[in-house]
């Protein structure tokens, strides 16, 4: 019997995620992925600062900067009838508006970037397998049976045909939007699936002339007929500047997905485009369907389910793989703290409890992201699709110096700003707040000071990603960030926290844990030279932030703690979970 301490279903970004986290961590895991090499189309793409986060806590966000297309190269969400048509409207996006700009580098010292799937998941698949990780290409997973001590899951060799169990003593469901894992263990799902039909068409050709000179990844295009299923729109996505596309189009969910042919793939490539002469290279299509389901709860006993397992949703907002690495940044600390004896198994627990709500958030947003399509609909006189002549002349009335023709521009110019809840929500990505017994003291609801959608909001309160800041000592500069993470406790105090420090280090010996202590501020590890983390937090010289290896605020001690290392050990005997 093959034996591992977690054994992993799928390869994607949730699962090769999970492997690379536990292996970092020292935990011993398995995983294994039904076909025979990863992600062989480049679905998802932005990668947004939070994910970068995870990915520089691995070390491995300079790898990602190398693959990826930079952030200066994604920003103007075009809208156009196509590309060598008429524009009519761009909108500034991914943090590239000069205020979101600003508060993106002040939010984070990532990058919100353009990775596409199939460069990002050799990222983290081959650290993952460098680390530890012992995978199995075309192995799929075929049932489970859960005990007290583990699970056993049967999978089959797809390629010599052979049935076999592998024991674990926690399993992960990576296994995307189909998740067997899922269904078997009987997670309660909630909404529909195949909401609207979408064909993928992935092509080479080189648009430079169309687009270089509004660098965006992203191209929506208004035609007759491009609002029949699928997102919303017909879309030109850059995979490569520019000379690797993805085109999403959509099909009528009601009858059966197009039989896609090579001519028709380039019939649709060249009317987007509109030109009838590119030379066009198709080197793959595919058809999927627009979902609106979440799972109300993520997990059963031993086996826990991450990604699109258990959110399911369109790529609008560019949400399910920087989710689905969230989700395992969020369970593998978890797994690898009870593995190795330093918390009980309720603090698996918290793992629903926090990412539960996060999921069902994502998969209303993005949604949502599609119905407010509608606006650029309606302003443009689209909304009856029965005759496409009249939409063209609907289309015109805007160029008209007419009362309708002023009402059609200012509405437009409304919807398509309104937009920005799609392509440039920062709340949306990064106002994560938990509240689970894996924290203490979070506040009851979080209290947003602007739209919790658009803005984010750092917050130095237990449940929340602590605040970047810049820090120096000497030559170098780290951001907060940088100081916590690796799998580790962090606890942070200022010059005047020397108590915490002790604390810290009597705590983490008694319970046999790393509790790194850090102090910010003169005379302390980092200087906190601009000023900026002692604006997160007015309690910074003396209190003390307790951080969990996901970077977030787990429990925060005040300055004026008379017993430090008493409060300290009870606040990390709730979090975790008796210990
Ligand atoms: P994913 O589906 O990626 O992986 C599932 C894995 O499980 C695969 O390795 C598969 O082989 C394996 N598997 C399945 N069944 C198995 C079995 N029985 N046994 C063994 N292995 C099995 N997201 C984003 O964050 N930003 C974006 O910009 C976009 N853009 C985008 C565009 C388009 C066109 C699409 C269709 C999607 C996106 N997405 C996105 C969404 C993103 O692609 C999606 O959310 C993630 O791939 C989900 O990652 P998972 O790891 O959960 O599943």
């Amino acid at each position: 019997m093959i034996e591992t301490d977690v054994l992993i279903v799928g390869s994607g970004p949730a699962g090769s995620a999970a492997a690379a986290l536990l292996s970092s961590y020292g935990i011993d895991n398995m995983l294994v992925t039904k076909y025979r090499w990863l992600a062989d189309t480049p679905r998802a793409h932005i990668t947004n600062q939070r994910t970068m986060e995870v990915l520089r806590d691995l070390g491995l966000e300079d790898e990602a900067m190398l693959r990826a297309a930079p952030n200066a190269l994604m920003g103007e969400t075009v809208f156009c009838t196509s590309l060598a048509g008429e524009e009519l409207g761009r909108l500034r996006s991914w943090g590239t508006a000069p205020m979101s700009f600003a508060r993106h580098r002040m939010a984070s010292p990532t990058e919100t970037v353009d990775l596409p799937q199939t460069y990002l998941e050799p990222i983290l698949f081959s650290a993952a397998c460098a680390r530890g990780t012992k995978a199995r290409f075309s192995t799929e997973y075929l049932s489970l049976e859960q005990d007290e001590a583990g699970v056993t899951a049967t999978v089959r060799d797809r390629i010599s045909g052979e049935t076999y169990p592998i024991r674990a003593k926690y399993l992960i469901g990576a296994d995307g939007g189909r998740s067997k894992v899922a269904e078997d263990i009987g997670l309660p799902m909630e909404g529909k699936m195949g909401m609207g039909g979408s064909i993928n068409i992935c092509f080479k050709a080189d648009l430079t002339p169309y687009v270089a000179h509004r660098p965006s990844v992203l191209y929506w295009v208004l035609q007759p007929g491009s609002s029949v299923g699928g997102i919303g729109m017909g879309l030109v996505r850059m995979v490569r500047p520019w000379d690797e596309w993805l085109i999403v189009w959509g099909y009528d969910i009601n009858g059966e997905p197009p039989a896609v042919t090579d001519e028709f793939a380039q019939g649709v490539v060249r009317s987007l485009v509109g030109d009838e002469a590119l030379a066009v290279e198709i080197t793959s299509v595919s058809t999927w369907t627009v979902n609106h389901m979440h799972a109300r709860s993520y997990a059963k006993a031993r086996v826990f389910c991450a990604g699109d397992a258990v959110h399911r949703h369109p790529p609008s907002n560019g949400l399910g793989s920087n989710t689905s690495i969230q989700d395992s940044y969020n369970l593998a600390w978890k797994l690898a703290m009870v593995l190795k004896g330093q918390a009980g198994e309720r603090l698996l627990e918290t793992y629903d409890a926090e990412r539960a709500p996060i999921g069902k958030q994502i998969v209303d947003r993005a949604n949502k992201s599609i119905a407010e399509f509608g606006g650029i609909f309606e302003a443009l006189g689209l909304l009856d699709t029965s005759d496409a002549e009249r939409m063209i002349a609907n289309m015109a009335i805007r160029k008209q110096a007419s009362e309708d023709g002023q009402r059609r521009r200012e509405a437009l110019r409304k919807a398509v700003a309104a937009k920005v809840y799609e392509f440039d929500a920062h709340g949306v990505e990064m106002n994560h707040r938990y509240r689970s017994e894996a924290v203490v003291g979070a506040p009851e609801a979080p209290h947003f000071a602007g739209d919790p959608e658009l803005f984010y909001q750092p917050c130095a309160e237990p449940g929340s990603r602590i605040p970047h800041a810049w820090l120096t000592r000497g030559a170098k500069r780290v951001s907060s960030l940088d100081l916590v993470g690796g799998g580790r406790f962090t606890l942070l105090t200022g010059t005047a926290g020397k108590g915490w420090i002790d604390a810290a280090k009597a705590v983490g010996r008694k319970l046999s844990l790393e509790i790194v202590p850090v102090t910010i501020g003169p005379g302390g590890d980092w200087g906190d030279t601009f000023g900026d983390w002692a604006l997160q937090w007015d309690d910074c010289d003396g209190g003390a932030l307790l951080v969990r290896p996901d970077q977030v605020i787990a429990w925060r001690g005040a300055s004026s703690a008379q017993h430090p290392e008493a409060e300290l050990a009870k606040a990390l005997g709730s979090i975790l979970a008796g210990y």
